[in-house]
C-alpha cells in the first residue's frame, strides 16, 4: 500500500541551469534515475524563462555561465520561485563565490567534480529543507489548530457508529462527505480518517469554501500561471498541489459555485488539476474530504449544486450525529473537556455539580460539542480565576433559558430591545426549538407560513442570525 502511494505521488521537480552539455546530461539521467523530474536548461536567460512557466522545486545552478552568470540569476530566483531551494555548482576557484551565494539565499553548492553520491545526497538534504520550511509555514499558519492527537469521545451507538465508519473507510483513498450541525465534530473526523490512513505523515490541508472569495478559491486550490490575472505575478502552486501525497479537507462545500464545481468534479474524476491560465494538466494525488452542514441533496434539487459532483462527493457519507440525538455522551465529553482545558489553565479539574449535569442533560445544544465545549472551558476559567471556593459554575442563563424558551422577557428588559428585536429574538428561538421546521415554527408562532419566510428573508438581508 505505501509503495503504491509513494509511486503516485507527485515528485520533486529539479531545474538544471548548466552550459556544459555533457555535465548537464548526466546531470538529468543521474537525478532523473532517482525518480525526480527534470529540466534543464543551457543558460541563465533560457532557466528564467523555465521559471516563469513552472514550479519547481529545487534549481541546480552553476556559477560561471556564458552571459548572465550564476550569481546574477541566483537574485532572480525567489521572484519567480519563491519555494525553490538553490544549490550552486562551483568549479575549482570560485568556492569564495560560493559562500558568497550562500550569503544571497542558496542552500548550498558542491564543488566540480562531484560524485554521484555527493550529487544525490545534496539534492535529498536540499529537498528535506524545503519540505520542512514548507510545513513550518503550515504549523505555523495555524498554530492554534487542533490538538495533534485526535479523540473522538463518546459511548453512544450514534458516535460509535462514526467512529467504525472512520476506521473503515481510513485505508482507502475513497472520498468522504461528513455532514452533520455545526460543531458535531466534522472536522474532526476529517481529521481522524487522515490520521488513521497511510498519508498521516503527509500533510492535512484544511480549507473552508466559504470563508476564500470566489475568484481567489480557483487560484488557491489549483494554483495559477504568472500572468493569469492581474496580480498573478508568479507561478503558484495550488494547495491540490502543495497537499500532494496527503488529504484535502474541504470544509462547506455547498458554498463552492456552479462556475468552480465542474473543476472539481475534474479533480475527482480524472486527478489533474489545470492551474489559472496554465494549459498543462497536471497529475496530483489527494484524498478529498468534504463537509457541509446543508442538505446537499436539496441543494442539488433546488439546481444550486450539480447532480454529477454531488455524486462523486457522496461515495462514502458519514453523518455525524447532533448531541442532543446522544445525550448520553454529554457526561463524557464533559468530562474530556474539563480535564482538557484543567490542564491547559493548570488547574485541578473540578467537578460538575450535579445540577447543572442534570440541566445540560434537558439543554437543546444548538452549537452541538463545540458549544458544550466553549461552555466548560468559560467554566474552567471562572473557575480558574477564582470565582467561586466549591467548583460551582452553572449553564448562562441564556442557554437554559433557551430550552425553556422562557425569560426572554428578562433579557429584552434589560438589554432595551425594541417591539422588533424580541420579534426576532422569539422567531429564531421558536425555530431553534422545533430544528428549523418552519411550518412546525409558524404553527406554533401563529402565523402563516409565507409570513414566516418573508420575515427570515428581511432578516437574512439585514445582516442578522442567518438560519443556518
Ligand atoms: N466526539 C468528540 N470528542 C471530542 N471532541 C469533540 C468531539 N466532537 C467535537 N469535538 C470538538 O468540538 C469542537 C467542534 O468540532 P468541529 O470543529 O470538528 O465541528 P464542525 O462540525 O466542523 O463544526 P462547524 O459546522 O461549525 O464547522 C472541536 O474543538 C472538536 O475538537
Ligand atoms: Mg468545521
Amino acid at each position: 500500500m505505501h509503495d503504491e502511494i509513494d509511486a503516485l505521488e507527485t515528485t520533486a521537480k529539479i531545474l538544471v541551469i548548466e552550459d556544459d552539455e555533457v555535465l548537464r546530461r548526466l546531470l538529468i539521467d543521474v537525478l532523473g534515475d532517482q525518480g525526480y523530474e527534470m529540466e534543464a536548461t543551457a543558460s541563465g536567460e533560457e532557466g528564467l524563462r523555465a521559471m516563469e512557466q513552472d514550479v519547481f522545486d529545487i534549481v541546480l545552478l552553476d556559477i560561471n555561465l556564458p552571459g548572465m552568470n550564476g550569481m546574477e540569476v541566483l537574485r532572480l530566483v525567489p521572484a519567480r520561485q519563491p519555494e525553490a531551494q538553490v544549490v550552486m555548482m562551483t568549479a575549482f576557484g570560485t568556492v569564495d563565490t560560493a559562500v558568497e551565494a550562500m550569503k544571497q539565499g542558496a542552500f548550498d553548492y558542491i564543488n566540480k567534480p562531484f560524485s554521484t553520491d555527493e550529487l544525490v545526497l545534496t539534492i535529498r538534504r536540499a529537498l528535506e529543507e524545503h519540505d520542512l520550511r514548507r510545513e513550518l509555514a503550515r504549523l505555523k499558519q495555524r498554530a492554534r489548530g487542533v490538538g495533534s492527537e485526535i479523540q473522538i469521545v463518546g459511548k453512544s451507538p450514534a458516535i460509535q457508529r462514526v467512529v467504525d465508519l472512520i476506521a473503515r473507510v481510513a485505508p482507502s483513498r475513497a472520498t468522504v462527505l461528513v455532514t452533520g450541525d455545526t460543531g458535531t465534530g466534522k472536522e474532526l473526523v476529517a481529521r481522524a480518517i487522515h490520521a488513521a490512513s497511510n498519508r498521516a505523515n503527509k500533510a492535512f490541508m484544511p480549507i473552508n469554501c466559504a470563508a476564500i472569495p470566489d475568484n481567489l478559491l480557483e487560484s488557491e486550490l489549483f494554483g495559477h500561471m504568472k500572468g493569469a490575472f492581474t496580480g498573478a505575478i508568479q507561478n503558484k502552486k495550488g494547495l491540490f498541489e502543495e497537499a500532494s501525497g496527503g488529504t484535502v479537507f474541504l470544509d462547506e462545500i455547498s458554498t463552492m459555485s456552479m462556475a468552480l464545481q465542474p473543476k472539481l468534479l475534474r479533480v475527482l474524476q480524472e486527478n489533474v488539476i489545470m492551474r489559472v491560465g496554465g494549459r498543462q494538466p497536471i497529475p496530483i494525488n489527494i484524498r478529498l474530504i468534504a463537509a457541509t452542514n446543508v442538505d446537499l441533496k436539496k441543494r442539488v434539487a433546488s439546481g444550486q449544486y450539480r447532480e454529477d459532483l454531488y455524486y462523486r462527493l457522496n461515495v462514502f457519507p458519514i453523518e455525524v450525529p447532533s448531541l442532543r440525538d446522544r445525550k448520553e455522551d454529554i457526561p463524557l465529553l464533559s468530562n474530556y473537556f474539563l480535564q482538557k482545558y484543567s490542564e491547559l489553565y493548570e488547574i485541578e479539574p473540578p467537578k460538575l455539580p450535579a445540577r447543572t449535569l442534570d440541566r445540560m442533560m434537558a439543554y437543546y445544544w444548538p452549537g452541538n460539542v463545540r458549544e458544550l465545549e466553549n461552555f466548560i472551558e468559560r467554566g474552567v476559567v471562572l473557575h480558574a480565576s477564582g470565582g467561586s471556593a466549591t467548583l460551582g459554575f452553572e449553564l448562562p442563563s441564556d442557554a437554559e433559558e433557551r430550552d425553556e424558551g422562557a425569560g426572554i422577557l428578562d433579557e429584552a428588559q434589560r438589554k432595551r430591545w425594541t417591539f422588533e428585536d424580541l420579534e426576532r429574538e422569539y422567531i429564531f428561538r421558536v425555530l431553534e426549538s422545533v430544528r428549523w421546521k418552519k411550518t412546525e415554527a409558524a404553527e406554533i408562532l401563529g402565523i402563516d407560513r409565507r409570513t414566516l419566510y418573508r420575515k427570515l428573508k428581511r432578516y437574512e438581508s439585514e445582516g442578522a442570525r442567518s438560519p443556518e
